[in-house]
């Protein structure tokens, strides 16, 4: 058996790449899990990314309903995101999920902050403080689980570690369970699809903590966010066709009105920037050379359908000097 209290990966875990394996490690971490938790209570803070995703997935499977999901929408989720956690968790492996609507509450407090940074703070801060909320409510809680994977372990002073803040209270001081974290970001997808879980939750793309946030950039406004989240759909269904993706492609929507022009009339509206980019680790990336066909059926789908926007941008900058995201 693995030993899971150690934060170096086992010699004996061979890579996973195929199913057969994934199940072997599933087996065991199931066991593993049982050992771990006996019949005690475990929370997991579930945003539907693949790593809190899989981290849940096996333990539903291991201890069913001592599992408590909690799944905050911020309101700075992509579009479905929160349906799909509902729909896969709850429906489909009959969870226990707790669905908190905390939009108001973040979008209240992001109100006409444009500092990225305190943008990402006030986020975190309100993430782990609705978190911690939930966690009281539910007695007998003892155990924590969490989607670490092995380059979080490795990379702890990396990219990811620089973005992320906060931490839960030290009053919810409970025992983490983290089945995957001697896991690839490859070897977790691996072991998602032969959990049964959904081919749009195990390819996602990275999703930044702060979601939308950031790339509704500057003080956030709730018609500005509803346009960038419409618009983000748009641009991930037509660039996600592309064989082999990018590695992230989203679009951003600039606190900044420019000229349009309607049945005669002038009047002001948005831009979106649409923006992808390959890379390996996300210190450099390079813009991913898009087909005129794929940017204009973009920017007809977006001007059609996503209202207050009236021009369709390219970012094609590579990193460094941009970053991949605009904040
Ligand atoms: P940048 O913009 O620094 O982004 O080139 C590098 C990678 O990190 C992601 N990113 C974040 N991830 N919280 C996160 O969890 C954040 O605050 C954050 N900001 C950027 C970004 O999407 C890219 O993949």
């Amino acid at each position: 058996m693995m030993d899971m209290t150690s934060n170096v990966r086992p010699e004996s875990l061979a890579r996973i790449e195929t199913e057969a394996q994934a199940n072997a490690f599933i087996d065991e971490q199931i066991e593993l899990i049982k050992a771990q938790v006996g019949d005690g209570k475990v929370l997991l803070a579930l945003s539907g990314g693949v790593d809190s995703s899989v981290c849940a997935a096996l333990l539903i499977k291991a201890i069913g309903k001592q599992l408590t999901c909690v799944h905050v929408n911020h309101g700075l989720l992509r579009k479905g995101e929160p349906e799909q956690v509902i729909e896969v968790f709850r429906n489909q492996m009959d969870a226990n999920l707790v669905y908190v609507d905390a939009v108001d509450r973040f979008l209240d407090k992001l109100a006409g902050v444009d500092d990225p940074e305190t943008k990402r703070k006030i986020i975190g801060k309100e993430f782990i403080d609705v978190f911690a909320e939930e966690a009281k409510k539910i007695e007998g809680v003892s155990f924590l689980g969490q989607g670490t994977i092995y380059p979080d372990i490795l990379e702890s002073d990396g990219v990811k570690a620089h973005h992320n803040v906060g931490g839960l209270p030290p009053e919810l001081n409970f025992e983490l369970v983290e089945p995957v974290k001697f896991l690839y970001k490859d070897e977790v997808r691996v072991v998602g699809k032969a959990l049964g879980l959904p081919d749009g939750m195990v390819y996602r793309q990275p999703f930044p903590g702060p979601g939308l946030g950031v790339r509704c950039v500057g003080a956030i406004t709730r018609d500005r966010l509803e346009a960038l989240r419409e618009a983000d759909a748009i641009v991930r269904e037509e660039i996600g066709k592309m064989n082999p993706a990018p590695w992230q492609y989203f679009c951003v929507v600039p606190d900044m009105k420019s000229t349009g022009i309607k049945d005669g009339k002038r009047y002001m509206g948005w831009a979106v920037v649409i923006r992808a980019v390959n890379t390996k680790d996300a210190v450099t990336a390079k813009a991913v050379e898009l087909s005129w066909e794929t940017l204009t059926t973009i920017r007809d789908r977006i001007i059609a359908t996503v209202p207050g926007v009236n021009r369709v941008l390219w970012d094609f900058s590579d990193k460094p000097v941009s970053t991949i995201e605009w904040e």
